[in-house]
């Protein structure tokens, strides 16, 4: 079973003085939780253990919008490493699908999910590449979904899941790190669209849920 680097319930992440922010986010965050450098190392051990169950067939790599796309990419450059570096190496693909389920720092009633023709994977090892997974409702639904197009394999990496007593028990796969109940932002991952434009994973203060509030 994947665990992924466990971050306490304790944790309270680091000073961001001592860490480079964008200067119109300081006054919003209240902490650095995970520095960059921390997730592009755990991306890398991730890449490692990815191929070594999936490097023998063509990967559909599949990405979802927006939140994803950091991880997605840092997570092929490596992949792209282990491949031009090694004895063996598989084609990779692309696809990408964007999902909707967050408004404010509160899930919505509908998961929209809106893509490219899933058909694409038909017969494809397709690996999953989110962000977050907090109840695993989006992924059951993007799931089922892709199990319409009848892929050979799907297996989903998911660079954070949440400690929550709301998760009804949905594991991805790959896990990079296991983090407390905590609204995070920050490398892709956003409240109303802010703060995508970050490079660490960061803990909101409360007035700037406030101050972005839709
Ligand atoms: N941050 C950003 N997006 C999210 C989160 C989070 O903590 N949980 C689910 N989507
Ligand atoms: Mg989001």
């Amino acid at each position: 079973m994947a665990r992924g680097l466990q971050i306490r319930d304790e944790e309270s992440g680091y000073n961001k003085n001592l860490f480079c922010i964008p200067k119109h986010y300081e006054e919003d965050l209240e902490r650095v939780f995970i520095p960059h450098g921390l997730i592009l190392d755990r991306t890398e051990r991730l890449a490692r253990d990815i191929m070594q169950d999936m490097g023998s067939h063509h990967i559909v790599a599949l990405c979802v919008l927006k939140g994803g796309y950091k991880f997605f990419a840092d997570l092929l450059d490596r992949i792209k490493a282990l491949n031009q570096n090694g004895d063996k190496s598989v084609p990779i693909t692309v696809d990408f699908v964007r999902i909707k389920s967050y408004c404010n720092d509160l899930p919505t009633e509908e998961i929209s999910i809106v893509g490219e023709e899933l058909s694409t994977l038909s017969g494809k090892n397709v690996l999953v590449v989110e962000d977050i997974i907090e109840t695993g409702r989006t992924m059951k639904a993007l799931l089922s979904k892709l199990r319409d197009n009848e892929p050979k394999m799907v297996k989903v990496v998911s660079l954070l899941i949440k400690r929550t007593h709301r998760s009804p028990g949905y594991r991805p796969d790959y896990i990079g790190f296991e983090i407390p109940d905590k609204f995070v932002v920050g490398y892709a991952l956003d409240y109303n669209e802010y703060f995508r434009d970050l490079n660490h994973i960061c803990i909101l203060k409360e007035k700037a849920k406030e101050k972005y509030r839709i």
